[in-house]
């Protein structure tokens, strides 16, 4: 897409004019936090919710804000608009900006601050007939999950292992627990409980996440947001992995054996119903 939009620094210019100096932070040492949002029909998905997560993300890493909710929201729906009508998501990222190479903080540096809009590529029908496989490794990432941080390189090792494997994502373990996945959060049904770890320092609080636990309790559906120690990961009826782009994606296969039936299972079809209805609320 040379033509797309892009919003860089105040600015709105083609992505193939945007430039960044090879000095900036978030270049020379992954200094910086970054948001995904999906938008269904024109219309952000929980912005109030990604925009929270921003701000926890920037105050974690000692980064103010550089603009309001409102400027915010303005930027991403102009690039939604110059994007067109499909569902697409929304990458923001800020970094600590431009300064000589020295670890310590900067004294005077701008964040830089990047938002582009892609269209939302929709999961084939045919991972939502026989879910897909994962396998599970060691968490071997820092102890600041909660932060969104731009640095992913120990994600991108995982879930290149996991590829490798021909697996689509890897599920972390940390101290015999599930933590979530190397880009997505990690749920279970057992005898027909859901369940999910408890948020905290070990995994990223997925918008998503929050979103199926919401819906779970408003439907009266049980869950339950507790640990999950590996050999019940390992023995679940069903394994769901959420995210922004990839919503609810079933996992029929872990470490090359079968899940439940094989099948994306009766839980996940009523959760998955349930949050293409939601979505659907925000087209109208
Ligand atoms: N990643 N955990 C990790 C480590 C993630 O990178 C993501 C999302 C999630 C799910 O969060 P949410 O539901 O808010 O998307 C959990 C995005 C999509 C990415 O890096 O592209």
């Amino acid at each position: 897409m040379p033509s797309q939009l892009i919003y860089l620094n105040g600015e709105y210019l083609p992505l193939s004019e945007a430039r960044v100096s090879v000095l900036d932070r978030g270049f020379i040492f992954g200094d910086g936090v970054y948001e995904v949002i999906p938008a269904y029909g024109g219309k952000v998905l929980r912005f109030e919710h990604h925009m929270q997560r921003l701000n926890d993300s920037l105050e974690a890493v000692r980064i103010t804000n550089p603009l309001t909710n409102e400027i915010w929201l303005e930027i991403i729906n102009k690039l939604i608009s110059d994007t067109g009508s499909a569902d697409q998501s929304i990458y923001l990222h800020i970094t600590r900006g431009v300064a000589e190479r020295d670890h310590r903080f900067p004294e005077n540096s701008e964040p830089t601050v990047f938002v582009m809009s892609n269209i939302l590529q929709t999961v084939e029908p045919e991972i939502l007939q026989k879910g897909i496989s994962a396998i599970t490794l060691d968490d071997i990432r820092w102890q600041y999950c909660n932060i969104k941080a731009i640095a992913l390189l120990p994600n991108i090792l995982l879930r290149q292992q996991a590829i490798d494997k021909g697996a689509m994502e890897a599920i972390l373990i940390r101290d015999g627990e599930v933590t979530e996945g190397a880009a997505s959060n990690a749920f279970i049904v057992n005898q027909g409980i859901i369940k999910t770890p408890p948020k905290g320092k070990r995994l990223l609080p997925g918008i998503t996440r929050d979103l199926i636990v919401e819906l779970a309790k408003s439907h009266n559906m049980p869950i339950e947001e507790a640990n999950i120690s590996e050999k019940e990961f390992l023995n679940a009826d069903e394994i769901w992995l959420t995210s922004s782009t990839k919503e609810i994606l079933p996992v029929t296969r872990l470490n090359d054996k079968t899940i439940g039936s094989g099948k994306p299972g009766p839980v996940w079809q009523d959760m998955y119903q349930k949050f293409q209805d939601y979505k659907e609320t925000l087209r109208k």
